[in-house]
């Protein structure tokens, strides 16, 4: 899976975002390192708070749907949005999908930020870059 598809694939999810409104649409394909990917888009609601990130959809599909008790190694995320999918830059991750990146992923994740969808185009950053000093498990004794 190179980049260019994985950001594809990201731009396929985010036609399916449910943002009635605030009318801005994103998608995300999260890439593990068995080669899997999981797509997420936004999921909105008329009582606001319920609403889900593109991300967290993406990232929470594939804990719940992993085959192995383990939980699986994330390699890289590739993240789009604009107004009505219209891609007019990067669309960076929000600071709750940020920590919930920070649950399941190390230093080296990867963040594809897509600016421009035809010819695509993206900026990458690695977790710590968008999440300096991050609260992770590691700071509680009990890991589960
Ligand atoms: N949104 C995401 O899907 N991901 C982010 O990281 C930033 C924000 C969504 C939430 C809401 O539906 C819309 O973008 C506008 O904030």
């Amino acid at each position: 899976m190179t980049n260019e598809q994985l950001c594809q694939e990201a731009l396929q999810a985010m036609k399916k975002a449910y943002a009635p409104y605030s009318g801005y649409k994103v998608g995300a394909a999260l890439l593990l390192a068995d080669g899997k990917v999981y797509t997420g888009c936004n999921i909105e609601n008329s009582s606001f708070t319920p609403t889900i990130c593109a991300e967290r959809t993406a990232f929470f599909k594939a804990v719940s749907e992993r085959k192995e008790e383990s939980l699986p190694e994330f390699v890289r995320i590739a993240v789009c949005g604009g107004e009505g999918g219209k891609i007019t830059g990067a669309f960076p991750p929000c600071g709750v999908c940020r920590q919930v990146m920070s649950e399941f992923c190390t230093d080296s994740f990867e963040i594809l930020m897509i600016t421009s969808a035809d010819p695509v185009q993206y900026e990458t950053c690695l977790l710590p870059d968008l999440l300096p000093f991050r609260f992770s498990p590691d700071y509680l004794e009990n890991k589960g």
